[in-house]
């Protein structure tokens, strides 16, 4: 029996990478997936590879959740996944320092208010069945501090945190809507492609990233998105508010002395 049979399932940021997998996973569970993108044209791609429904949806964009609200006013999974490094439009050092106040605003804005956003549509679209389950795409980054991309770490830990007040908020209400985080790390898409680059040296730079991780290697999308049907599926009735590390064993212990 697939595990998210009869289940509506939206995904932000579903044209690639993490995303994407979780649509191909959720729909090869039984799900019924509604792919969103910014990307018009990227999103339709997969969305018509997958067997999805796409819609275009911007989580920067209040006007874009109120559409999709309409057009989709229940639904029984959301993973807020869209998320950007800042990196991609690469203006200038995006340290504690030296971050342009735009900078640091344009990431929590994809990252923060797109999941703010994400989760209050998600409350709507699932208070009148009582059930669901909201999964917000955090990173390792949002439990530890990371100098070099501080607002991306700010912005994911808030991510945390919030997923922990909408966990609250709804069994307060007495709702068993579900929500947890995930924590990815070093998981191998094109989010690296300006950390890593094309060059020869790209091997090289790959093995530098991954030298303290345990696991020595960097994680695949589907193993992200097999954690993620678990978050989704019944099987996690009784799991709310709690953080899942999907990061090859980083977090369990401490660089400085992995002895
Ligand atoms: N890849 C990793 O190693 C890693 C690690 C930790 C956390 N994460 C998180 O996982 C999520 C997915 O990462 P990925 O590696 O697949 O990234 P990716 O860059 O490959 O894909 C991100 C997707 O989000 C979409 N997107 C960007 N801005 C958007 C917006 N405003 N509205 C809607 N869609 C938007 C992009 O078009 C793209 O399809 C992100 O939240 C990221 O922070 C990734």
């Amino acid at each position: 029996m697939p595990r998210l049979q009869g289940k509506l399932c939206v995904v932000t940021g579903g044209s690639r990478g993490i995303g994407r997998a979780l649509c191909q996973a959720f729909s090869n569970e039984g799900a019924t997936v509604i792919l969103t993108d910014i990307d018009r044209e990227a999103g339709q791609h997969s969305a018509d590879a997958l067997g999805c429904r796409f819609m275009p949806l911007d989580v920067r964009a209040e006007a874009d959740w109120a559409a999709l609200a309409k057009q989709v006013p229940a639904c029984d999974v959301l993973v807020n996944n869209a998320g950007i490094t800042g990196f991609e439009s690469a203006t200038g050092p995006h340290d504690p320092e030296h971050a342009s106040l735009a900078d640091w605003r344009a990431v929590h804005a994809t990252n923060l208010d797109g999941t703010f956003l994400g989760c209050r549509y998600a409350i709507g679209a699932m208070k009148a069945k009582g059930t669901g389950s909201i999964i917000n795409v955090s990173s390792r980054s949002g439990l530890v501090g990371i100098p070099g991309a501080a607002a991306y770490a700010s912005s994911k830990a808030a991510v945390r945190n919030h997923t922990k007040s909408v966990a609250l908020y709804c069994a307060q209400n007495g709702w068993a809507i579900r929500c947890n985080s995930l924590h990815p790390a070093a998981i191998l898409t094109e989010m690296w492609d300006a950390m890593l680059g094309d060059g020869p040296d790209r091997a090289e730079r790959m093995a530098a990233f991954v030298a303290d991780t345990p696991l020595r290697r960097f994680g695949t999308v589907a193993e992200v998105a097999a954690v993620a049907v678990m978050l989704a599926s019944d099987e996690a009735a009784y799991v709310t508010g709690a953080e899942f590390n999907v990061d090859g064993g980083l977090l369990a212990g401490s660089a400085a002395s992995p002895g």
